[in-house]
């Protein structure tokens, strides 16, 4: 048997902040310099059409996005580092794989559901206002970005592990009916990867704009520190860690023993804005040098462009042939 392949995307909307970092980009990067597994890490920039209609942000997210991950290590030469839409393969399979996706299977997704459920709570008339194809069939999309490369393992988020099934349901579907050629993958949630809350005390989400840009300059990352909601408990009132953003993000980034001697400072009444500037300074050094690296490659798209392109040529090693068997598979096949 061959090496287990895993496999993520990440969606180019947005700019990534401290919470994708230490609950996704960290654990992956970290896992990309594994050379026990085949991985594959891409950026699904098909996948953010669905979401955004700028043409400017999703360039400007990929950059982002692919800067973000060199600059903190992601290990181009053990993993495969692509962009989706190098892959002609995917959106190909994706349109094979739709003939065997029921359709009542998609109306089970919840980001369909939602949007559905939304229409029918407002009094527009319309069940279906806003929502694009590509918003209720982005499963199959996800499907034939990781059944093309044979992965079996997905970690995603927890949002994402009903996708990840819904990709199982297709594979099952197609191998009943063409035989067994596409590898059923099976996802995994990261259990122990941190989630952070952001500036408002809510889980740290773009969508609730409430995010600290993981790269941005010490003097605004200071001021976004300086703004995180606490509690009116004055200096030398003992104070709780649970469910404090300040704390989460020290214990993001700090060692063990560091956290211990921090949960003692707490409970012995640290003053919010002390802590504040010290976490400043601690997540600042600690980003110190990536920062560095993040602005001398995002000054030099060409250099990204050039590393994406050479991961596109790798993964379409294992794309172009998988995709030849699967049409000579389903009918699609040379007349003479
Ligand atoms: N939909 C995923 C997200 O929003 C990103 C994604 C696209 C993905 N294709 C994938 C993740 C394939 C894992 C495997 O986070």
């Amino acid at each position: 048997m061959g090496k287990q392949v895993v496999l993520t995307g990440i969606t180019t909307t947005g700019t990534p902040h401290l919470g994708n970092y230490v609950g996704a980009i960290r654990p992956a990067v970290e896992a990309s310099k594994r050379s026990d597994v085949r991985s594959f890490y891409f950026m699904a920039d098909y996948h953010s059409l669905v979401k955004n209609a700028d043409p400017d942000l999703i360039r400007q997210s990929s950059l982002e996005q692919a800067a973000t991950w060199l600059a903190l290590g992601l290990d181009t030469e053990t993993a495969t580092f692509y962009r989706q839409s190098d892959i002609p393969e995917i959106p190909e399979l994706t349109w094979i794989l739709n003939s065997v996706t029921a359709k009542g299977l998609m109306n089970r997704a919840h980001a369909y559901k939602a949007a559905a459920a939304a229409n029918e709570e407002s009094d527009s008339g319309d069940p279906d206002k806003g929502i694009t194809m590509a918003l209720f069939s982005y499963p199959v999309l996800m499907a034939a970005d990781i059944l093309m490369f044979r992965a079996n393992k997905v970690p995603v988020g927890k949002d994402q592990k009903q996708h990840v099934e819904m990709a199982r349901d297709i594979a099952q579907r197609f191998n009943h009916h063409y035989g067994e050629i596409l590898t059923i993958p099976e996802a995994v949630i990261g259990g122990n990867t941190a989630v952070l809350s952001g500036l408002d005390g809510r889980k740290m989400s773009k969508s609730y704009n409430n995010t600290i840009p993981l790269f941005v300059p010490a003097k605004r990352l200071r001021k976004l520190i300086m703004k995180i909601k606490t509690n009116s408990l004055e200096p030398g009132e003992p104070k709780q860690t649970e469910d404090c953003a300040l704390f989460e993000i020290y214990q993001a980034f700090a060692g063990e023993t560091e956290v211990e001697v921090m949960r003692q400072r707490f409970a012995d009444g640290i003053g919010w804005g002390d802590l504040k500037q010290e976490l400043f300074e601690y997540v600042d050094a600690h980003l110190t040098d990536a920062r560095e690296e993040y602005d001398r490659l995002m000054d030099t798209p060409d250099h990204i462009e050039s590393v994406l392109l050479r991961g596109a040529a790798t993964a379409r090693e294992v794309a172009t042939p998988l995709l030849a068997e699967i049409r000579e598979a389903v009918g699609i096949r040379r007349l003479g």
